[in-house]
Formats: C-alpha cells, sequence, structure tokens
C-alpha cells in the first residue's frame, strides 16, 4: 500500500491491549476514583479508548505543554506548562496518560511538576514506549506496547499536526521522506480504499 510506512500495530491489537490495561487498572484501583491526566494533544486518543475500558468512577483531566523547535520529538525535556489541569490533584490518585515516551525527558518533567502538587499517588500509563531511548529513569506502572525505535505515526501521533485521526499505528522509518510527500500516509486514513 506504501512503501513509506507499514503497521506497527493494528485497530484490533490496539483495542485488545487496551482492554487488557483498562482491566489492569480496574483491579489495581478497586474502590478508588483515580484521575486519569492526559497531556495533548498525543494522548487524547488513547486516553478516550482507555478510560472506557475502565470500570471505575474515573475522572479527567488534560494538560497542554510546549515543545521547542519544530520536532516535538527533541524537547529536549524542556516543556513549559500551556493549559494547566482544572482540578486540584492533592491527596488524589493520578494516573499520567501519555501516547508515548521516547527519551523519557517530559516526563520526568511532567512527574516534578505534578508530584509537587502532592497527590496521593502517582503512576504512568503509557500506549507506547521507546524504551532504547531513555535518558533518566523513570518508573512506568503501566505499558502498551514497547516500540522499535523508529517514528511512528497514528492513533493521536502526529506528524506536522496530520495523521491523528488513522486507526493504526505505522512505523515511518525515513520521515524525510514523509515530509517530501505529506500526502504518502492517505490511504491508511479510515474510509480510504486500500490500494487508492
Ligand atoms: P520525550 O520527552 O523524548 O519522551 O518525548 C515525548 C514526546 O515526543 C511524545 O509525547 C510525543 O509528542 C513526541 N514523540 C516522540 N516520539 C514520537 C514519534 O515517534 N512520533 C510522534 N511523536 C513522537
Ligand atoms: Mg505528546
Amino acid at each position: 500500500m506504501s512503501d513509506v510506512a507499514t503497521v506497527l500495530f493494528s485497530e484490533q491489537e490496539i483495542r485488545r491491549r487496551i482492554q487488557e490495561l483498562g482491566r489492569e487498572i480496574t483491579r489495581d484501583y478497586a474502590g478508588r476514583s483515580p484521575v486519569l491526566v492526559s497531556v495533548l494533544k498525543g494522548a487524547f486518543v488513547f486516553l478516550a479508548d482507555l478510560f472506557r475500558e475502565i470500570d471505575l468512577p474515573v475522572r479527567i483531566d488534560f494538560m497542554s505543554i510546549s515543545s521547542y523547535g519544530m520536532h516535538s520529538e527533541e524537547t529536549g525535556g524542556v516543556v513549559r506548562i500551556l493549559k494547566d489541569l482544572e482540578q486540584d490533584i492533592g491527596g488524589e490518585d493520578v494516573v499520567l496518560v501519555e501516547d508515548i515516551i521516547d527519551t523519557g525527558l517530559t516526563l520526568s518533567y511532567l512527574m516534578t511538576a505534578l508530584w509537587a502538587r502532592q497527590p496521593k499517588s502517582l503512576e504512568v500509563c503509557t500506549l507506547l514506549d521507546k524504551s532504547a531511548r531513555r535518558i533518566p529513569l523513570v518508573d512506568i506502572k503501566y505499558r502498551g506496547f514497547e516500540c522499535p525505535d523508529t517514528f511512528v505515526v497514528g492513533y493521536g501521533l502526529d506528524v506536522g499536526e496530520r495523521y491523528r485521526n488513522l486507526p493504526v499505528i505505522l512505523a515511518v522509518p525515513n520521515q524525510a521522506r514523509l515530509e517530501e510527500n505529506p500526502d504518502a500516509l492517505l490511504p491508511f486514513l479510515p474510509g480510504a480504499s486500500p490500494d487508492s
């Protein structure tokens, strides 16, 4: 279909894994009402599917952070909070929901900022873990998939703000080639005919 990208995780694989994560969180937080904190924009798709698999009175909240430089994957960990949480998480059980943890610098900054608000507990749930590139030591309690050290797109993850609505997660080994031809992934959009 495309030589720019290959399917890394299918819709069915993603759905199944999220059901498992939802069951795990439901079990671990039985009798409690955790707050799922998600970082815009990439993680909102994962959060939307994940929290509907959690059989608890969960609450959700969002943060938005800036990343410096053209590519959000090169934040260097220097992030600024653009939109803060609406709820006070002091004394709450908080789960930080991320789309992908790459170097871990963004996560480690966020964890410090969230711990400062004195939640009762704080854990991390990420759909993808690109552990090969990890710099700081971060403890990830819930992990959807181990992700190879390649650029990935879809299911919330963008390239130049596009393709967040892909139902699958694609591996894009050569990002420069995609940037030359940004329409290359259109056939992967929902409803596109497979050989268009
Ligand atoms: P970290 O600080 O290096 O862990 O960066 C994590 C952030 O970089 C994620 O929240 C994503 O926004 C972005 N990112 C890292 N890898 C990818 C990728 O392969 N595709 C799309 N975005 C990515
Ligand atoms: Mg992100």
